[in-house]
């Protein structure tokens, strides 16, 4: 709770006998600051006084005490309330971001806690595909979240590695693969063997049983099929690794499905000694039929394991690796049902901690028509998509700055970013809906724009010249727009807490639009560089501050933010 807030919270208890926490969660933020800065609904209290939240009003009114930095109470309707002092907010905040400089938002309520993070997880021998990007993006958001918050992270990249489609793909590999497939293989390549494939499969059925058998030999770790693995999930992560480059993606652990095939024995094991499962059809299940889910498949009659299975064995090595309070798998909304399944079967199988595992679901990136180029099968390679990016904003300063330092750098910075804060600007559950025009326009609520606000105040310092400083008269900083920017200053450590609690990075990449708003509205009704030397020292603080803020908030969202652009 800020310094203001406690103060309110203080004197209401004095007068409500009501308990600080309950009393603290009560308190509003009037939506006009003319009503006050913050507010106390009495209805909260009608109920057991069993009078009208208005006359409440009054009644506390009379009684109250305010003390400092609190200067005035109003009774308006069923609220009380309450102003505080504009120069010692504003000292307060400002101070406190000078201060803290790039820590400011961090907290360390998250100490001593771990946060596993399973996010992008792509499937190997296949290209990267946009849902991909939105769960790496969203992922790693949610990541620098729970971090600046103090949670020990683990971000996780399970990897689909395993599967019958590997004895797929080695059948094909053999009978197609043709010469140069050792040297000069690629993932598209590896991709239309699968096409090839089920292609043939359609013409000679024998084909699904070959590929069966280098499954079976696979998972028993014959060395030819363990070598012809092992060489498309090279292929596969070199492509991989290219993009989480560009986008500045990190995972601690590249710890995918084939890394649970020999716990899954086990893990069977036990799920059957508790006697959760029975035969269906050949099959191994779990009934799932009393909690109104479709039945979660173990094994298959040939005695293949499955992606189910390999999230249980998963989970369970997770907590026991990292004993983690958390895990969020940050997956698309399609996969609902299977998480919701395997979360079951860890209930099941009496796991306390299964009710920690939580699925932080995504829609999908649409592309607006005729806007992208798409090379093979129609769809949109990442690599293309983020080259793309970088190729029109480094048109874009050509125009617009073609004397900048460092252009190829701001370029990749900037377009980059664009793609980040189009993906991350959107509530999670909706779509994404991709257009150029949009999501590169430096006026609109873009990546460009918040980085270009930044960018414009720190050249309003290096105009300046001189070290910022806090010494200066708060009592300056008192206008309606210089308040109302501090005030959304000050609340970047809630946003990020709102953003954990929601798994919600687009809480950030929206509040900074606002900061740039407020910031423009500042600017636009109060010169900053002037002859009167105190006014100038009190703005270039409030500057200061706002730029530091844009910073740590772009750093969140795993964005740069280019000093000159
Ligand atoms: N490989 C899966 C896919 O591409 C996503 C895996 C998500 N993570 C997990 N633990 N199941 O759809």
């Amino acid at each position: 709770m800020d310094y203001f807030k406690k103060a309110i919270v203080l004197s209401l208890k004095e007068v409500t006998n009501l308990p600080e926490d309950e009393i603290a969660g009560f308190i509003e933020i009037p939506p006009d600051i003319k009503m006050g800065d913050y507010a106390f609904p009495c209805y909260s209290l009608s109920k057991t006084l069993k009078k009208s939240p208005a006359i409440i009003a009054t009644e506390l009114l009379s009684a109250i005490r305010p003390v400092a930095p609190v200067r005035e109470v109003k009774a308006l309707g069923p609220y009380l309330n309450f102003f505080i002092d504009k120069a010692i907010f504003s000292e307060n905040i400002s101070k406190k971001i000078f201060e803290e400089k790039d820590r400011y938002g961090c907290s360390a309520i998250g100490a001593g806690k771990t946060i596993v993070v399973d996010y992008s997880s792509p499937n190997i021998a296949k290209h990267l595909a946009v849902h991909h990007l939105r769960s790496a993006l969203i992922g790693s958001g949610v990541y620098n979240v729970y971090k600046t918050l103090g949670y020990k992270c683990v971000g996780i990249n399970h990897l689909g590695d395993w599967g019958t489609q590997f004895g797929q793909l080695i059948v094909a590999y053999k009978k197609w693969g043709g010469e140069n497939a050792h040297t000069s293989y690629t993932v598209t390549d590896l991709n239309d063997l699968y096409v090839k494939f089920h292609q043939e499969a359609e013409k000679n059925p024998g084909l699904e049983g070959e590929a069966r058998e280098w499954f079976k030999k696979l998972e028993a770790g014959d060395a030819e099929a363990r070598e012809l693995w092992q060489h498309f999930k090279d292929i596969s992560l070199k492509e991989f690794q290219k993009i989480y480059d560009m986008l500045g993606i990190h995972f601690d652990a590249f710890t995918g499905e084939s890394f649970y095939n020999t716990l899954v024995e086990d893990t069977v094991n036990r799920i059957k000694e508790k006697g959760l499962t029975r035969i269906s059809e050949e099959a191994l299940i779990i009934d799932l039929e009393p909690y109104n889910m479709p039945p979660c498949l173990l094994r298959k009659k040939d005695d293949a394991t499955l992606y189910a299975t390999r999230d249980i064995a998963a989970a369970e090595y997770r907590k026991k690796t990292y004993n983690f309070e958390r895990m969020i798998y940050v997956v698309g909304s399609e996969q609902k049902l299977h998480f919701r399944q395997v979360f079951k079967a860890l209930e099941l199988m009496g796991h306390d901690w299964a009710n920690h595992c939580i699925h932080v679901d995504f829609g999908l990136m649409k592309f607006k028509e005729g806007k992208m180029s798409t090379r093979k099968g129609n769809v949109v390679l990442l690599e293309d998509l983020l080259v793309e990016a970088v190729e029109r904003i480094r048109k874009i300063i050509e125009e617009k700055n073609p004397s900048l330092e460092n252009k190829e750098t701001v370029a990749h910075e900037v377009g980059i970013g664009a793609i980040i804060f189009a993906n991350l600007s959107t509530k999670r559950n909706k779509d994404v809906v991709f257009d150029w025009d949009a999501v590169l326009n430096f006026e609109g609520e873009t990546g460009p724009y918040v980085q270009y606000t930044h960018a414009r105040l720190c050249s309003i310092l290096r105009k300046y010249g001189k070290p910022v400083a806090t010494d200066i008269q708060y009592e300056l900083l008192k206008e309606e727009e210089t308040v109302i920017l501090v005030k959304i200053l000050s609340q970047f450590p809630l946003i990020i807490r709102k953003a954990s609690e929601a798994y919600e990075p687009s809480l950030i990449s929206n509040y900074l639009i606002d900061v740039c708003s407020s910031l423009n509205r500042f600017y636009n009704a109060h010169r900053v560089l002037s002859d009167d030397e105190e006014l100038t020292r009190a703005r270039i603080l409030l500057v200061d501050a706002t730029r530091q803020v844009i910073k740590n908030g772009l750093n969140i969202l795993g964005m740069h933010a280019p000093e000159r652009m």
